[in-house]
């Protein structure tokens, strides 16, 4: 049984007031909160442990390693992966999107095609852009229709008319909500011999993804929306194929052997792990996966999608917004604007009323051309949040709506 008050006292933010007002913390798509369990995991390391990896004989540097590849085998389970090969430790969802743009390049031709979602996060568009006058590739973006869904029979028609190598989409789109037909996508990206790359930041946070059975080419993850702490994610990348790849970047404990007469590579992950990595936040990760474990994630789930299909009926049903798409399977997300109103105005008054949304692009400036749009309020749910705080924002948002027309 999913006990949501034991569950939010396992979060201290969330009993604090802003403005004098309780927090309603609507703004868990850009962050989500830390659970105790992680935060007391980082300062347990700092206190005890604190070491380099993978480089000392004394007790300390054993501890971290253990600790470290700990979690590297265990961030790999809660995705189904069990060889820690393929599990690549990596700034977040950013860092591993660019890594797999900038190591597949040299697979790419000139003339090839990029398909990439027409909703994606920046992290998706930009990498694969900064290769066009490299190599002389091109980005095609794959249409959204009017309910905010990537559409699959338009990338259908693409793969026929063009020479695509690459298929580039968002598990969940972040501007949105909307959870698209990955499957579709990948088992497309394999017919056509295209790689298959999958952002999953906005994913991983509200369902269980097992990587393995989805066998998506690249699948990206950061953990600060996992309840994790922000500077660490993940990069699920096929063995043959991260195997293949070079190196992207250089330094310690990415080399085998280094002399002027040639330099050999480590093995995996640790081939794509140049630098000291970020020890404390990767077991602060791998603490947040064993937390959402702890409290039954497929109950806490259950409840987030009751509290996020209550929220949007409630929006649906009031004609002073406007929500943005309306798609079949829609997660955590309602992206908004208060009609005849600016959307950084909207999110200001809530924010005085103790709410806090996201307001502007979303860092998805191309889904807010498709919808003429500059920007939206963005409220996003997580599985602590409770019907009454959507009621809380409903009638915040019934207030600053009538600050702004009055
Ligand atoms: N990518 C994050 C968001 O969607 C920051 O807000």
């Amino acid at each position: 049984m999913f006990d949501l008050a034991k569950i939010r006292d396992d979060f201290p933010i969330l009993s604090r007031k802003v403005h004098g007002q309780p927090l309603v913390y609507f703004d868990n798509a850009a962050t989500s909160q830390k659970p105790i369990a992680v935060i007391n995991s980082i300062t347990d390391y700092y206190d005890r442990y604190n070491s380099n990896v993978h480089r000392g004989v004394h007790t300390l540097s054993g501890e971290a390693t253990d600790a470290y590849e700990g979690a590297r085998a265990q961030i790999g389970r809660w995705f189904g992966i069990t060889d820690p090969g393929e599990v690549i430790l990596l700034r977040g969802a950013t860092e591993a999107l660019n890594l797999v743009a900038n190591t597949i390049a040299g697979e790419l031709k000139r003339g090839d095609v990029i398909l990439v979602g027409e909703t994606e996060h920046h992290a998706n568009i930009v990498p694969w852009q900064q290769l066009e006058s490299r190599l002389g590739v091109t980005v095609v973006p794959v249409p959204v229709d009017s309910t905010g869904m990537l559409d699959l029979k338009a990338a259908k028609t693409l793969c026929e008319k063009h020479p695509v190598a690459v298929i580039a989409i968002g598990h969940v789109s972040n501007a949105i909500g909307a959870l698209n037909d990955v499957e579709g996508f990948i088992a497309l990206a394999k017919e056509n011999s295209a790689y298959s790359v999958i952002d999953g930041a906005q994913a991983a946070p509200h369902m269980l993804v097992n990587v393995k059975n989805l066998q998506a080419d690249f699948y990206a993850v950061s953990a600060h929306k996992c309840c994790g702490p922000t500077g660490i994610g993940v990069l699920f990348g096929r063995r043959e194929l991260l195997e293949r790849l070079p190196p992207w970047q250089g330094g310690g404990d990415m080399i085998d052997r280094v002399s002027f007469s040639g330099t050999t590579y480590n093995e995996l992950p640790w081939k794509f792990e140049a630098g000291t990595p970020n020890i404390a936040d990767t077991i602060g990760f791998s603490a947040a996966l064993r937390y959402l474990e702890s409290i039954d994630f497929a109950a806490a789930i259950a409840h987030e999608n009751r509290v996020h299909e209550y929220l949007i009926d409630s929006m649906l049903n009031r004609n002073t917004v406007d929500v943005l798409g309306n798609p079949e399977r829609w997660v955590s997300v309602c992206s908004f604007n208060v009609k005849g109103s600016h959307p950084t105005d909207v999110g200001t008054l809530l924010d005085q009323l103790g709410v806090a949304v996201r307001t502007g692009h979303h860092c998805a400036m191309p889904t807010m051309e498709y919808f003429g749009l500059p920007g939206t309020v963005r409220a996003s749910i997580a599985f602590y949040n409770s019907i009454e705080e959507v009621d809380r924002f409903l009638d915040a948002l019934d207030r600053v709506t009538g600050m702004l027309s009055s």
